[in-house]
């Protein structure tokens, strides 16, 4: 089954094209990060104003670069949430649209179930459903999560962040150091020159006394924004300048506070006859977090599965391979879905 996937949940316009879950013959991604990065955050109506011109040229390019006729195409996939509203309306309008058209059926992909995917899609790795019961964690500017997938599609939130997301804290921080937008890779990039103990950061817990915890362990929660108002009270007594000779120092003990927090909440995760932990989202692109999680992963003897980096940020392969391994909303239910923003974990 040739899938085409649509993901315009946030600020990338993408479309990919598909075989049978596993095989991208596309994946098209074009990243509105430019127009967003003089506000130091995504703006939702750029966004879906975007979307809205991007769209159209990017599913051409999807299909283009994948040799794909409208004829090829047998289904089509489209995130419905979680996101930025107005976005998802325009990637879900423009594939309810196609597949009336093209009279294919729809399928409506949960984005958090695909960035569990994620790491399934490289050749050769076992599949989603062979490595249940697993531990998963997203980690991307919107999402920090731990999440328990006991078959695919079942999923149960074990733990996620209180306030900011482990991306914002990236991104939050960099602006307060005058590095830019996105800060992830500017910091990635910046810590690799830098003092890991240069100060001693705060790793954030959420705690239970606060009462902010539905059910979920509070040692597996995450708390990020501590840590922002501690680098900018850090930058402002130790009078951090822009292109300071410390910044990189300062940037390695900041990204090494936010890493600590993910490993070791997934160190506690794991067990309960979880031995293989699955790692997707625009922040696992980060190259101290992947080099912890692997040291980790062989202390504890536990199988670390990785996306690939071009699987990692928002795309719409991981949407479309989904679609193609028969998760998701389908039919007529499809066609009536709405946007849903606050789409959780736990839902379909
Ligand atoms: O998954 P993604 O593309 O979009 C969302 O769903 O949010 O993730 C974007 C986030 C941004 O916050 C960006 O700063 C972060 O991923 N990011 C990184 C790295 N590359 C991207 N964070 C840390 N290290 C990186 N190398
Ligand atoms: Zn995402």
């Amino acid at each position: 089954m040739i899938v085409l996937g649509i993901e315009t949940s946030c600020d990338e316009t993408a479309a990919a094209i598909v075989r049978d879950g596993t095989d991208v013959l596309s994946s098209v991604v074009y990243s509105q990060v430019e127009l967003h990065g003089p506000y130091g955050g995504v703006v939702p109506e750029i966004a879906c104003r975007c979307h809205v011109e991007a769209l159209p040229g990017v599913i051409d390019e999807s299909r283009s670069q994948a040799g794909a006729s409208w004829e090829d195409i047998d289904a089509v996939a489209v995130t419905y949430g979680p996101g930025l509203s107005s976005s998802l309306l325009i990637g879900l309008s423009a594939a309810k649209g196609l597949a009336l058209r093209l009279d294919k059926p729809l399928c409506g992909i949960n984005h958090l179930h695909a960035h569990i995917y994620s790491p399934f899609m490289s050749e050769g790795v076992p599949s989603l459903e062979s490595s249940c019961p697993f531990l998963a964690l997203v980690v991307s500017g919107g999402h920090t999560c731990l999440v328990r997938a006991d078959a695919p599609g079942q999923y149960r939130l074990l733990g996620q962040t209180i306030d900011d997301a482990a991306g914002e804290a990236f991104d939050k921080g960099a602006t307060l150091l005058g590095l830019g937008y996105p800060g992830g890779p500017v910091m990635d990039k910046a810590a690799k020159d830098g003092k890991r103990d240069f100060v001693r950061f705060p790793r954030g817990r959420a705690r239970k006394e606060r009462g902010l915890i539905d059910g979920m362990d509070s040692d597996l929660c995450f708390s990020f924004s501590g840590l922002k108002t501690a680098l900018m009270y850090y930058v402002k007594s130790e009078g951090v300048e822009k292109d300071d000779p410390r910044t990189n120092d300062v940037v390695a003990s900041y990204q090494e506070a936010i890493v600590d927090a993910l490993v070791s909440r997934c160190r506690k995760a794991l067990g309960d006859g979880m031995h293989i932990l699955a790692v997707g989202g625009g922040v696992s692109l980060n190259s101290r977090l992947r080099e912890r999680l692997n040291q980790m992963s062989e202390d504890q003897g536990t199988k670390l599965m990785l996306a690939e980096p071009r699987f990692c940020g928002d795309n719409a392969a991981m949407i479309a391979a989904l679609a193609g391994t028969g998760q998701g909303v389908w039919g007529d239910e499809a066609m009536s879905l709405d946007a849903e923003p606050n789409l959780l974990v736990a839902g379909v």
